[in-house]
């Protein structure tokens, strides 16, 4: 069977592809697993936006919708936001979009064709970026026969076994920065403003923005609210005198016994969410008498220059998925692994310097990448 000839014979060219909704820090991924593999001797492709690329090369000028990878295709990019692939949210190959005869839409399977494509063009291997939806499909694919390394990538910050998705920091850097300016403005008019972050169906964005801002009150899907509260906090600063109060809320959340709100959900995408920093914003308007505003942040916590945070861990991120093939390892997702707040003695830890572990995975992806430390060591 020819998936399992994939399986079996070593690996001399890997194909990437980026799925889902963009995150800064894709092209971090990208150019880190490019030199890697590069420095394998392996081939690289990209495939077009998740894997269109393969069902559908017509729709590209030049008839292809692989790139070949090389080190000048990824030069220069692990500063820019987006992915130089290009994504797509209505790609999943087990529930494909389909047009019907009738003029309807129906989620077709096409795995077997998908599997045939990578064979077709000699792909011993993937490494797919995405968050929950993309790395299900790629577990999926690795169950029907294919080599697959996953690459936890989500501004939502909502998968399981990583202490991080790249795009998260970045996403919360520029939510606080805009809560920030709002705190301003909120001040100057004696104003309630609701800022609604994106998140789905995890509170993670508007919790670290919100705590790391000092909102004053944070609204998450995974605590259903209740408004009243909320206006207490509100009148109980207006009596001391603090006219104005920031309320951010995740997309997700939902009243306690209401549902989450749904802007539209169409056939082969997962439902939209938006529009409950709207409805909060009424209520509350209602509730305390005081003037409140909306602010989506929407789309602009998703583009941007990556943070030096999400660069690195999305260079740290590529590197590892072709160490990983490398060394024999399948149907995993590389992640990572940070702690908790901790207390340790003092004594232990003013014993010594900490410096650099040289077996560290920072520095095991700039040999990956074929960084000198003048040592004449390499990958
Ligand atoms: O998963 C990332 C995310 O930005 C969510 O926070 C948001 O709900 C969703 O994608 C929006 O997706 P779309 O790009 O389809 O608008």
């Amino acid at each position: 069977m020819a998936t399992v000839e994939i399986m079996s014979r070593p690996i001399q060219r890997i194909a990437l592809s980026t799925g889902g909704g963009d995150a800064p820090g894709l092209n971090a991924v990208i150019r880190a697993a490019t030199l890697a593999a590069i420095n394998r001797g392996w081939d690289v492709v990209g495939i077009r936006d998740g894997f269109n690329g393969l069902f559908l090369p017509g729709q590209y000028p030049d008839g292809n919708g692989l790139v070949t990878l090389t080190r000048e295709d990824v030069r220069g990019i692990v500063h820019l936001g987006g992915t130089i692939l290009g994504t797509t949210n209505r790609g999943n190959p087990i529930a494909y979009p389909v047009l019907q005869p009738d003029g309807s839409w129906a989620e077709v399977d096409r795995t077997p064709e998908l599997l045939a494509l990578f064979e077709q063009h000699r792909i011993d291997a993937l490494i797919t970026i995405g968050g929950d939806g993309s790395l299900t499909i790629g577990n999926h694919l690795h169950q029907a026969g294919l080599r697959v390394i996953g690459v936890p990538k989500t501004i939502d910050n909502d998968l399981m076994r990583t202490e991080a998705t790249f795009g998260f920091d970045t996403a919360v850097g520029f939510a606080s920065e805009c809560i920030d300016r709002l705190f301003s403005t909120a001040t100057s008019h004696g104003r309630v403003i609701v800022v609604e972050v994106m998140g789905r169906y995890a509170g993670w964005i508007a919790l670290n923005a919100g705590v790391a801002c000092g909102a004053h009150a944070i609204l998450i899907p995974e605590i259903p609210f209740e408004l009243a509260p909320v206006a207490d906090t509100i009148r109980e600063r207006e009596q001391r005198g603090s006219k104005f109060s920031i309320v951010v809320v995740a997309e997700g959340a939902m009243p306690v016994g209401g549902t989450v709100s749904v802007v539209a959900k169409a056939v082969g995408q997962a439902e939209r969410l938006g529009g409950i920093g709207e409805k909060v914003a009424a209520e509350l308007e209602s509730l305390t008498g005081k003037e409140a505003r909306t602010v989506v942040l929407g789309h602009l916590l998703r583009g941007g220059s990556p943070t030096s945070f999400d660069r690195l861990l999305g260079l740290r991120f590529g590197a590892a998925a072709v160490r990983a093939l490398d060394e024999g390892q399948d149907g995993i997702m590389v992640a990572l692994n940070a702690t908790t707040v901790d207390y340790v003695p003092l004594a232990e830890a003013t014993q010594r310097q900490k410096t650099v572990p040289l077996d560290c995975d920072t520095m095991l992806t700039a040999r990956d990448m074929g960084i000198s430390f003048g040592d004449g060591l390499s990958a």
